[in-house]
Formats: structure tokens, C-alpha cells, sequence
């Protein structure tokens, strides 16, 4: 994708889709420098009783009146509090109509207002732009159902800077990296096994400059990850444990963190077999090891000062004959004990062993964990936001700052203290189930019970946004790449 950042108007530069940008209650789009243009939109605007609300679209065939054949103004809708949301969500959708016409080259330019805080739009447009256009269409055989991709961007943005094309560069290898992601969940789930993904996390881990060491069931059972060997009992596919490693180049690290990604590469619910319904998305239940490894490989091109290393908990949660049983009691790498109340509550077995084994092993100055892990979640915020448990009010605030610079929604939910009583029943020290009600809260108070207080741990449960089964402005059907862009930011931030 080539990406140009520059002062001039969409006319200057010769793209095949011209956007520009209104908000709510605005008679003309905004930012134009040719200012024939700028009378003749608005009188379409006028025309079209174009109201510039978000999502809503006006196309302009000149018919040979100007040099471009085509433009396109896009509704904000009212102008918001954080800024880049509105262009985020624009520019998506401008890149949409681009695919719709088979455009190859798409202008976006921005609105006056966007000029004030430029790097800050600049970055979110870049963004909008390229995951709006994403499709996954590597199985699709019939050419014409495959969208003409898109090649390049022209972005008008004033003055073009060091500074601009900076983020513009970071909003280019975030947008990448949540692609990554999103690749990789779409795949067939027998496709994207845990062996397979290791292999790929292997090959982008030599791209990006990290280093890469995969363990295997031998291993895994020699270090003790029992609980997490326990839920791939049932599957033909070996598991595997994946950890990447980034490491400052020029100065010494300011502090190590670890992220810790749940991937089940496929969630039949076990023994306690989901219905079919829900069984049909559970390829997705990879999702947190997809962020996880797409953010290392951003962040291996992006660069930090902070030492990261990356947990990919890689099973198959299925039925075979050595399936793991409700009932089972497993030991634990921490040391602790814990009866299987329910073979599909799997996540946090896979996420305990890596916890622990975390804290243990890399001596980690904070810890996150990224998983689609609770239906409970998706109940208590709906399909667009992730829940967030910490007990760390600094790192909580951390995440919730970086998600909303990213335009993802994160809402803090409780950790309380009296809900561990309902895990603490019956023969082994914990049980992996508590009752029905709280389930989002009893499953981030399971997984604390495998580390030490003090250390700063976030739980982040992505099991709404993770995966959308309608169209978003940002993303297509399907996955969705959630979670990439707030860890990107924060770790950058650090
Ligand atoms: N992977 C699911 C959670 C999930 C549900 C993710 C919906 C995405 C969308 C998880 O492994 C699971 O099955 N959780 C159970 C836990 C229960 C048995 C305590 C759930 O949420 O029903
Ligand atoms: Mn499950
Ligand atoms: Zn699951």
C-alpha cells in the first residue's frame, strides 16, 4: 500500500475516489482547498438533503466536469470528544465505496478541523482507511466476488511533515497487524490449528526481529502445564505454547511486561458440547493469542522501551476419547488444585498454567491477558466492548486511556472479593465454574488465584468484539482484530 501524505486537494492528485468529510448540520464538506469543488458538493448536498450524519454518503459522478470522475462525501455525524473516532469511522467507510467501485487509489481529505490535532487524525484515518478495506477472500474462487484491492491512499492533511508521515507509518503497521489478526481467526479452524499457528507465529517472528520458542506437549509436560494439556486431551492436534520476545535494540528495557493470549483454535465446548449455534463462530476463540502475536510482530517494527514478551496458549478444545471429563481433578503448574465443574469453561485452564508460569518464570513488572473468554461478557456489554478486571488502578487506567485513543470500547468491570467463596467449593481447591450469574467476574477471580496480589495483572475479555456478525464501519463480517490497536498504544506509551 503506498501512502502519501500531503497539503493539496483531492484534485490535484489523480485517485479514482475522491472523499472529503462533513459533520453533522454542515452545508459543505470540509477541508477542501479547490474552491470550485467546495460550491459544487454543496450544492449537492443541498440537492440531496445531505445531512452529514454518520454513515451517511454522497456520490458525485462529474461526467468529465471535473478532472476526477468520482467523488465522495462522507457524514461524521456530530463531532465527538475523542478525537480520530469520527475520521477512524469515516475514512472505513470511504474505503468501502472504494472497493464498491473498484477503485484502486482512494483521496481522504481531511476536514479544518482535523488540522489542529493532525497527527492524531492522520494516524486514525490511515487506520479507518486500510480496515475498512480489508476483506478475507483467500478462499473465495470466483473473481468477481473478490473486491479489486486497494493500492494506494492520498491523504490532504496540510502541510506535510516528518511528524505526519510518521503516524501516518503507525497507523500503517497497526492497521497491518489488526489484518494479521483477523486473518488469522478467519481461517478455518482446521486450518488453523495450534501447530499451524505456530508456525506462522514462527515466520513473523523472524520478520519482526523477535525471537521465537515453541514448546510442544513433552515439554509442556515436563514444565508442568497440566491444566492446560488437560483440555487438549481430546483432540488428535498437539498443543503448543508459543513465546515471543522483543527486546529493546538501543537502551536497556524500563520495565518487562507480558502479554498472555488465550488461543483455542477451536471451542466445541468438550465433553459439555456446545449447540450448534454457538459452536458455529468458536474458530474464533483464538482471538487473544491472534492480538497478542500481531501486536508483537507491530511492535518488532514499531520498536518500544519496554522488554515484552508474548504467551500463546495454543489447544483444540474437542470430544475425543481422552477428552478431559466434568468431574476431573487436575493439578495445576502454580500447584493448586482444580475440579473440572464444566469442560467448556477451558479458557481459563489454558490461561492459569501461562499465568503462573509468567510470574514464575519472567519475573514480569505487569502482566495482561487477552481472551474471548465468557458468553457471561458478551451479556453484561454487548458484541462491541471488551471487559476489563484489574485490581491495579494505575494499569487500569493505562488500558482504558490506550483503548480509547485506538477507538476501541473497554469498560472496566468489578473483581469482588466476596464472588471467590462460589470457586472455593468442593473436592480440589478451586473449581472452574462458579453459578450462572457473575460469570465474566468469577472467571477474572479464577484466573487471579494464580498469581501474587502485587503484581499489576489486567484480564481483558474480548468475547463480544472479537468477532461481528454485522457489518461495522471498520470491519467486515467476521473478525474483527480487536484489542491490537489499545495494546499497540499502550505499549508504545510506556
Ligand atoms: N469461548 C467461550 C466464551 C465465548 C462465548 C466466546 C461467546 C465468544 C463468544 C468459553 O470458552 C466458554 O465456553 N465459556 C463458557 C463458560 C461457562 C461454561 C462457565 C460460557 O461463557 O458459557
Ligand atoms: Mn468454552
Ligand atoms: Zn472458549
Amino acid at each position: 500500500m503506498r501512502i502519501r501524505v500531503s497539503a493539496d486537494g483531492p484534485s490535484s492528485a489523480k485517485v479514482d475516489l475522491a472523499a472529503c468529510f462533513a459533520y453533522d448540520g454542515d452545508r459543505k464538506p470540509s477541508g477542501l482547498v479547490d474552491r470550485a469543488l467546495e460550491r459544487e458538493l454543496a450544492r449537492q448536498m443541498k440537492a440531496e438533503n445531505f445531512l452529514g450524519r454518520a454513515g451517511d454518503l454522497l456520490i458525485w459522478n462529474t461526467d468529465g466536469r471535473s478532472q476526477l470522475c468520482r467523488h465522495l462525501v462522507v457524514g461524521l455525524g456530530r463531532r465527538r470528544d475523542t478525537p480520530g473516532e469520527a475520521i477512524r469511522s469515516g475514512c472505513a467507510r470511504a474505503a468501502k465505496e472504494a472497493s464498491r467501485f473498484s477503485a484502486r487509489s482512494l483521496g481522504l481529505c481531511l476536514p479544518d478541523e482535523s488540522r489542529s490535532s493532525a497527527e492524531v487524525e492522520v494516524r486514525a484515518a490511515i487506520e479507518g482507511a486500510l480496515l475498512g478495506a480489508y476483506q478475507f477472500d483467500r478462499h473465495l474462487t470466483d473473481p468477481t466476488r473478490r473486491n479489486v484491492p486497494l493500492e494506494s491512499i492520498e491523504l490532504t492533511a496540510g502541510p506535510a511533515s516528518a511528524k505526519l508521515k510518521r503516524v501516518a507509518t503507525l497507523g500503517q503497521l497497526g492497521a497491518e497487524a489488526v489484518c494479521l489478526a483477523r486473518d488469522l481467526v478467519n481461517e478455518a479452524p482446521s486450518r488453523m490449528t495450534p501447530q499451524v499457528m505456530s508456525r506462522i507465529a514462527a515466520k513473523h517472528a523472524k520478520s519482526a526481529g523477535l525471537s521465537c520458542k515453541i514448546l510442544g506437549p513433552a515439554e509442556l509436560r515436563k514444565i508442568g502445564m497440566t491444566a492446560l494439556l488437560a483440555v487438549s486431551r481430546g483432540t488428535r492436534e498437539p498443543p503448543r505454547v508459543v513465546h515471543l520476545t522483543y527486546r529493546p535494540s538501543r537502551r536497556k528495557p524500563v520495565a518487562r511486561i507480558v502479554l498472555i493470549g488465550k488461543g483455542v483454535t477451536f471451542d466445541s465446548g468438550g465433553l459439555n458440547l456446545k449447540p450448534g449455534e454457538y459452536m458455529l463462530t468458536m474458530k474464533s476463540d483464538m482471538a487473544g493469542a491472534a492480538a497478542v502475536l500481531a501486536t508483537m510482530t507491530a511492535l518488532g517494527h514499531v520498536g518500544c522501551s519496554v522488554e515484552v514478551h508474548a504467551l500463546l496458549g495454543l489447544v483444540e478444545n474437542m470430544t475425543g476419547a481422552g477428552a478431559y471429563k466434568p468431574g476431573d481433578i487436575l493439578d495445576t503448574f502454580a500447584g493448586k488444585t482444580v475440579e473440572v465443574g464444566n469442560t467448556d469453561a477451558e479458557g481459563r485452564l489454558v490461561l492459569c498454567d501461562l499465568l503462573a508460569y509468567a510470574e514464575k518464570k519472567l519475573k514480569p513488572s505487569r502482566i495482561v491477558d487477552v481472551a474471548t473468554l465468557t458468553g457471561a461478557c458478551v451479556v453484561a456489554l454487548g458484541t462491541q466492548a471488551s471487559g476489563l478486571f484489574t485490581r491495579h488502578e494505575k494499569l487500569r487506567d493505562e488500558l482504558l486511556d490506550a483503548g480509547a485513543a485506538a477507538g476501541e470500547k473497554i469498560w472496566p468491570l468489578p473483581m469482588y472479593e466476596e464472588y471467590l467463596q462460589l470457586l472455593q467449593k468442593g473436592p480440589a481447591d478451586l473449581r472452574n465454574v462458579a453459578g450462572r450469574w457473575g460469570g465474566g467476574i468469577t472467571a477474572a477471580l479464577f484466573l487471579g488465584e494464580f498469581l501474587s496480589r502485587e503484581l499489576p495483572w489486567a484480564h481483558l475479555d474480548i468475547a463480544g468484539p472479537a468477532f461481528t456478525e454485522t457489518e461495522l464501519p471498520e470491519a467486515a463480517i467476521g473478525a474483527t482484530g480487536s484489542a491490537v490497536l489499545t495494546l499497540t498504544r499502550w505499549l508504545e506509551n510506556l
